[in-house]
């Protein structure tokens, strides 16, 4: 007999049928034992009778999580069991023969709740079981078949999906890089990338026109709830635009994701409010404001796009300025005649996305002239000498024709968490890190050994930690 899925039971009744899966519950009322099973897609209600005496003895020792075949005939309950609650609440299973497949442990924690009740790091220690939650389950599927959306649309806009390399040189993006030691480069070292900017822009130069990519991003900075050192954007870059289609492709598919996977909500300003920063935080004390009506209710969703930014600020730490976004982002172009200056007065070609107080999005309309990029560098204090060994390679493309183009990033943890209600980037995020940086489960970062720290040349200072 082949396996069914539990989903498809309900077409099923009056039939023999064969699933496995996880024992989700089990009640012994003595006569009767019920054992709910879970496969992945759903959960059934299974009940073995007193007279099948020998899958009843059985039935007396099978636990939560132990794993099981069973066969048995899919019937109808009786009107007044009927659970409305549970997708198949209106039948159960009559077991005739079970195979134990596998025994479990009890699990550290209750796998039937949401969750939120029990110790984030056990949660994290033991993710594989947690995972196993309905909660995350579903959280784990809407961010699939999300991702999956976003890519079919972009490819029938004629967007196509390019990797780039993880193994790198660094990309300012406001953070401390991640390093990677190179073996056959003794004393050199790779940085993982904070956002795939100059591979994009790059693309551009090679005449892409139209690029994305779902793109995992490398950022060493302290964790909050919205922030994870590595997390995953929906990248993208154009050629030949100007802010407005960046910014209306987004809002377009922003639009028909919410209409496809959460019709019950409702976003609150249709087309979105655009406002410039300078009024933003005039109105608001913060750049990403949340303008929701009522701010406890996330089934109401409030875009606003931020524009005007500008495009340095004065960093007391670094006592210089500093790019508000990156330093690939265009100035207005009918304020570059100021830029020596009155530096601080210029704003940028930039635009983030806000929803319901978070930034979900930034892009830019990009420099593509070289000696302005320069320029750019020299005002941010960046010596000829740093640049042209930090980004020589940006500014000789530049010489090669490259098209005006500009593009977006999407955080799409940030996103699929508040879609999905949740209060953190962790619960949308299979195996996220802790607030300091550690794969509980994995247990990484930890130590290597002698062997690999000598073929990388490397030595640890005696220990301090
Ligand atoms: P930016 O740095 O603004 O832009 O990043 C884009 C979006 O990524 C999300 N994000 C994060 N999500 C989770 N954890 C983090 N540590 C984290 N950092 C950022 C935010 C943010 O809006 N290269 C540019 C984009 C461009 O100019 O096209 C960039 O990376 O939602």
């Amino acid at each position: 007999m082949e396996r069914s899925s539990i989903k498809d039971l309900k077409n099923k009744i009056g039939k023999s049928v064969k699933i496995s899966g996880w024992v989700d519950a089990r009640r012994d009322h003595g006569k009767l034992i019920f054992l709910d099973l879970r496969d992945a897609g759903e959960k059934v209600q299974t009940v073995i009778l007193p007279e099948k005496k020998e899958v009843h003895h059985l039935g007396e020792k099978i636990r939560p999580e132990w794993i099981l075949e069973m066969i048995g005939e899919v019937k109808k309950r009786p009107e007044k069991m009927v659970n409305p609650e549970l997708l198949l609440g209106d039948i159960e299973i009559e077991i005739d023969k079970i195979i134990i497949l596998n025994q479990s442990k009890t699990p550290p924690f209750d796998l039937s709740t949401s969750g939120y009740e029990v110790d984030e790091e056990i949660r994290l220690l033991y993710r594989y079981l947690d995972l196993r939650r309905q909660r995350l389950q579903k959280n784990l599927k809407i961010r699939h078949e999300i991702i999956k959306f976003i890519r079919d649309e972009l490819s029938e806009r004629g967007f196509i999906e390019i990797e780039t390399p993880l193994l790198t040189k660094s990309t300012p993006e406001g953070a401390r890089d991640y390093v990677v030691p190179s073996r056959l480069h003794p004393g050199k070292f790779y940085a993982l990338p904070q956002s795939p900017q100059q591979y994009k822009q790059l693309l551009m130069v090679a005449g892409i026109e139209k690029y994305f990519q779902i793109a995992k991003c490398l950022r060493d900075e302290d964790t909050r709830g919205d922030r994870q050192p590595e997390f995953t954007q929906l990248d993208l870059e154009m050629s030949f635009i100007d802010e407005n289609e960046v910014m209306n492709l987004i809002e377009e598919m922003m639009i028909k994701i919410i209409e496809k996977f959460f019709p019950n909500n409702r976003i609150l300003k249709r087309p979105f409010p655009r406002e410039k920063y300078g009024d933003v935080i005039k109105n608001h004390q913060t750049d990403a404001p949340d303008i929701r009506n009522n701010k406890s209710n996330n089934a109401e969703l409030a875009f606003l796009w931020v524009t005007d930014f500008p495009l340095f600020e004065y960093s007391d730490k670094e006592k210089r300025l500093v790019s508000v976004h990156h330093p690939f982002t265009s100035p207005h172009l009918d304020e570059i005649e100021m830029l020596d200056k009155f530096p601080k007065q210029i704003r940028a070609r930039a635009y983030d996305l806000v929803l319901n107080g978070f930034e979900i999005g930034g892009g830019s309309i990009r420099i593509y002239q070289r000696d302005l990029q320069e320029k750019i560098f020299k005002i941010l204090g960046i010596k000829p000498k740093v640049y042209n060994t930090q980004f020589g390679h940006l500014l000789e493309a530049f010489e090669f024709g490259v098209p005006p183009h500009g593009g977006i990033a999407l955080g799409l943890d940030r996103l699929i968490a508040i879609l999905q209600d949740e209060p953190n980037i962790r619960e949308v995020i299979a195996f996220p890190k802790t607030g300091d940086g550690r794969d509980l489960m994995m247990n990484a970062p930890t130590e290597i050994d002698k062997e690999q720290l000598k073929e990388l040349d490397i030595e640890i200072k005696k220990k301090k930690y």
